[in-house]
């Protein structure tokens, strides 16, 4: 939740980044291809941007990789979806830690295999000491879920006397969420065409600047993200002033 908007001059990057990576059923299905080809694909996508905003020193990528509601599709390509997790963690670990890629994960992973769990638990472990890129990736995660679990921790606090109503602020909720101690996303990117925000890091996302790629996820490569940052460049933020307080022309 930091608002910084001091330095008017250098160039506006990001620090934080959340993606919606849509389109992978689309991607396949125009190529005669199963949806789930899709998502292979959408894995070389994955690694693209990763690598990318390393390089492009983006402090924070947030992946949207499986939605609380994503359960609802076929039995078969949930099942899918989870293998490509599976494999994908065990072989692109090594990898993060030659890249300095620091994973973790949000999101309810107790209903995850015990296979997936441990994999989970044993990437975030193996990146703990990077200190590069945060990689955040959301699975089975929803934005409303996120918000109920912080309540309900910040009441169970109460409750317990550890804390009064009154110290249930927008700072000590936050610091409850699951993104807590990272800086909230500046720059939010969906691709695939749609322009929904989809139950992502909704609370997070509060002054979050929102850009809508039509490509597909697995089209989305290096000068894609270009579009992306450079649009973000002209942005203007206000976090609720005035263009005028935030170009220094009239004092804040
Ligand atoms: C949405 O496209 C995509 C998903 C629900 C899955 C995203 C997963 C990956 C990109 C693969 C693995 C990711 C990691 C981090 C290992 P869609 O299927 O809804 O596409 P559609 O709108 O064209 O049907």
């Amino acid at each position: 939740m930091q608002h910084d908007s001091s330095d008017k001059h250098a160039i506006q990057r990001p620090r934080h980044i959340a993606v919606v990576m849509d389109g992978n059923g689309r991607w396949a299905t125009r190529r005669g291809l199963p949806r789930t080809a899709g998502h292979r694909e959408g894995v070389k996508a994955v690694r693209a941007i990763v690598e990318s905003s390393a390089e492009r020193g983006v402090g924070t990528l947030t992946l949207f990789a499986f939605s609380s509601e994503n359960w609802r599709r076929p039995r078969n390509e949930v099942s899918v979806l989870m293998s490509l997790f599976l494999t994908t963690l065990r072989s692109e670990v090594r990898r993060l830690v030659d890249n300095n890629v620091r994973l973790r994960f949000i999101g309810d992973r107790q209903v995850f295999s015990e296979r997936l769990r441990v994999a989970m638990n044993q990437a975030e472990g193996d990146t703990r000491d990077c200190s590069g890129l945060n990689l955040v990736v959301a699975a089975n995660y929803g934005g409303r879920w996120d918000i109920v679990q912080a309540a309900r921790r910040i009441s169970d606090q109460v409750l317990a006397g550890r804390m009064l109503p009154e110290d249930v602020t927008e700072h000590s909720l936050n610091d409850l969420t699951c993104l807590a101690g990272l800086p909230d996303p500046d720059l939010f990117i969906r691709t695939g065409g749609e322009r929904r925000i989809s139950n992502f890091l909704i609370w997070q996302m509060a002054y979050t600047e929102l850009y809508f790629a039509d490509c597909l996820w697995p089209d989305f490569d290096e000068a894609e993200l270009d579009l992306a940052l450079a649009d973000f460049e002209r942005r203007q933020r206000r976090f609720g002033q005035t263009g005028e307080q935030v170009i220094g022309r009239v004092d804040a």
